[in-house]
């Protein structure tokens, strides 16, 4: 009896075998710049302290190049700025391609480093609202001298998640619905391990991996010494990794498939602006830029100090993305 019933248990839980990952997008610097539409305007997404250039402007002053082999993306580390200019130059990236669900992997050589009021970030998006609807969720992003990655999910769905595995940013909830019009507390975010952004990660960490199916996402990042060996085969198979993923989770009110969907990869790097201006400072946030630079004024500390964001730069080795066949 105990058997049988165990036996039913079972099959009822087995997920159902998916097909392989199948290679389909190897983004590196053989092509790197094909692959991406830079936006040439000051940075109007988070009133940040930036001015984003173009592809010909990043690769004549070197923002933007192949560094022996690997894609360096970076800002503006001569110039200074007046703080009525709308910014320090720096780069966004959007992919010309898209993709609804599957494995991507991206393999760092360095993160953006140290400069108090750098906000660097790593994403994937539905760009800018598609007839109403959005998705986003936040790969590598934190703000000044933090060193843990967060991760946040926003969707334009009506959806809860329940979660398997991560620590849930204390001021969030399982609800990851967004909307335009809604408080700034929406939308679900997580803390990653200790270690996982700023010159901690460039230190010991390499690939950070998101995995988006109808029934679960889940992100993991992967220290130089822990990339799973089928990450440079054809197939590689997570439910085979070893290693725990940072975060997990599930459905519970709605669809991943419909929620999460439609992904372009942003990659920007802006300043001070909604996150990183309030960080600097305000007291309810670590304020430790405050004490390191002497100032609570972000704009003047980014407009006055060019060689503070010298590293303060992304360099892929490749971007990948693998679907089931
Ligand atoms: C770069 O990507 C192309 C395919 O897009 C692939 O053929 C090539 O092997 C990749 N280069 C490296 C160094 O991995
Ligand atoms: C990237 O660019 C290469 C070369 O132009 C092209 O073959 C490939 O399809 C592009 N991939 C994406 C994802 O845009
Ligand atoms: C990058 O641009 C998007 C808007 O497209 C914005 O929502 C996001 O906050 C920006 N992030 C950074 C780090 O600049």
């Amino acid at each position: 009896m105990m058997y049988t019933s165990n036996l039913i248990l079972l099959a009822s839980l087995a997920i159902p075998s998916l097909a392989a990952y199948q290679p389909v997008w190897d983004i590196n610097a053989s092509h790197f710049f094909d692959n991406f539409t830079f936006v040439n305007s000051p940075d109007t997404f988070t009133n940040g302290f930036t001015q984003y250039v173009g592809i010909d402007e990043a690769l004549s002053s070197g923002l933007a190049k192949i560094n022996n082999g690997k894609v360096r993306l970076g800002v503006d580390s001569k110039n200074t700025y007046s703080t009525t200019s709308s910014g320090r130059k720096s780069l966004r990236l959007q992919s010309y391609g898209w993709f609804d669900n599957g494995l991507l992997v991206a393999d760092f050589n360095h993160v953006p480093v140290a400069g108090c009021g750098m906000w660097p970030a790593f994403w994937v998006y539905q760009g800018e609202q598609q007839q109403g609807s959005y998705a986003e969720i936040d790969i590598l992003e934190n703000v000044n001298v933090h060193t843990a990655n967060t991760h946040s999910f926003y969707t334009s769905e009506k959806c809860t998640i329940n979660v398997q595995k991560g620590n849930l940013v204390p001021e969030k909830t399982t609800d990851c619905t967004w909307k335009s019009d809604g408080p700034s507390s929406q939308g679900c975010s997580f803390n990653a391990e200790e270690g996982t952004f700023n010159q901690p990660f460039n230190d010991q960490y390499r690939v950070v991996a998101l995995q988006v199916e109808s029934e679960r996402i889940r992100i993991w990042h992967f220290k130089k010494t822990e990339v799973p060996a089928d990450l440079s085969s054809a197939n590689p198979n997570p439910d085979a990794w070893t290693k725990a993923p940072t975060v997990h989770i599930t459905p519970k009110s709605c669809d991943f498939h419909k929620a999460f969907n439609h992904f372009y990869i942003i990659i920007n790097i802006t300043f001070c602006g909604s996150w990183a201006g309030d960080d600097f400072s305000n007291t309810n946030y670590a304020g430790q830029c405050k004490a390191k630079t002497g100032t609570s004024d972000c704009k003047s500390w980014v407009a006055g100090h060019p060689t503070d964001f010298t590293n303060t730069y992304f360099e892929f080795n490749s971007i990948k993305l693998f679907q089931r066949g």
